[in-house]
């Protein structure tokens, strides 16, 4: 089969042809019909990831396709049955070996596209905003990195639970994407004074932070009283250090989120949330954006046009 590979970390992932897997116990064996990317591809290819599977490994973190084999033990799923899956790495080839813990099956009403979309990006900010923040109707959200594959469900999301949503993206176009997506007030993250847009805006309750920065303590800085900050990835690059003295004098929360994380210590919670947002794409309350696909034989076009910033929500991966 067909699998885009990384042979040594730091060198360029390429496509190979390697034996087909075989499910293990507990496992399925999915034959892929398309595979997310995640900003995440590129840590995990310059070894900056916090999960470090050891090369040579295939790259893609969730997927959508068809059951082709349960491995042993494993009941619940048959072949051809539609399936989600997220299994960490191995997505983007034309097989994949799933723990059946980690699929669920396809809701009618979703496509292999929206399947192999929603996982991370809907699942990180459904329980950054939800489960950890407990955002509230009429509280005011700030997202940064708006346009991007977690900050674009975030600005949905909020939308959803009833929250006022600014939005910080790059230029007019991606924030005319965050606008669609429900924003109620843009702001370009290139123009200077985030801090005061954030305060002619009236305030902030909630902050998704996917980017890092300056903009997180630009945001901290306009953040009302018992305010909850959330530390979702550092896309720009840069880790901000959280004078702590402002947390105290302004009743303010900092709270880091990682979706993958609860896997190991409370995996119910996130295919509980996986469930309920399945659920609400396949009835249409919430629309997964697709920016772009590219076929397999394309990872590195699509790689890099995540790295590039040239693309808006998710980009896709799809196989023959
Ligand atoms: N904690 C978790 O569980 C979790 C889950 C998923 C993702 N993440 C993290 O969240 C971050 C976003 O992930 P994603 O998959 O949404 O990525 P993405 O689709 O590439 O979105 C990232 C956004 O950040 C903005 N950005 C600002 N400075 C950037 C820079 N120097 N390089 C690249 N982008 C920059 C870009 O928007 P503009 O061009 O409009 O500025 C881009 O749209 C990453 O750090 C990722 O590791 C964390």
């Amino acid at each position: 089969m067909h699998a885009f590979r990384l042979a040594a970390v730091g060198s360029p992932p390429a496509l190979a042809r390697i034996a087909r897997p075989d499910p293990g116990p507990g496992e399925v064996l999915v034959r892929v019909a398309a595979c997310g990317l995640n900003f995440a591809d590129l840590l995990m290819i310059e070894g900056r990831y916090q999960e470090r599977p050891e090369p040579p490994f295939t790259l893609g973190m969730e997927l959508a396709g068809r059951v082709e084999a349960p491995g042993p033990g494993v009941t619940g799923f048959r072949p051809g049955d539609p399936v989600a899956g997220f299994p960490g790495i191995g997505g983007l080839a034309d097989y994949a070996v799933v723990p059946a813990n980690r699929c669920l099956k396809l809701p009618a009403g979703m496509d292999m596209l929206q399947g192999a979309a929603f996982q991370i990006a809907y699942g990180t900010a459904h329980l950054a905003l939800g489960h950890k923040a407990r955002l509230l109707p009429g509280e005011t959200l700030f997202v940064t990195g708006a346009a991007g594959g977690v900050g674009l469900t975030a600005v949905e999301i909020g939308k959803r639970m009833g929250a006022r949503v600014i939005a910080s993206a790059r230029g007019a176009a991606r924030l005319e994407t965050a606008r669609q997506a429900g924003a109620d007030v843009l702001i370009d993250s290139d123009a200077p004074d985030l801090s005061r847009a954030l305060k002619a805006a009236g305030g902030v309750d909630v902050v998704c932070d996917t980017v890092g920065g300056p903009a997180f303590l630009e945001a901290l800085r306009s953040t009302r009283p018992e305010g909850r900050l959330l530390t979702i990835g550092f896309a720009g690059g840069e880790v901000p250090q959280v004078p702590a003295n402002l947390l105290l004098v302004k009743n303010l929360s900092v709270m880091g989120l990682y979706w993958g994380g609860y896997l190991a210590f409370r995996p119910d919670i996130l295919t509980d949330s996986l469930a309920t947002l399945a659920g609400w794409i396949a009835a249409g309350a919430l629309h997964p954006h697709i920016g772009q696909t590219f076929p397999l034989e394309q990872a590195v076009e699509a790689l890099a046009a995540l790295r590039e910033r040239r693309t808006t929500g998710k980009i896709v991966v799809t196989m023959a």
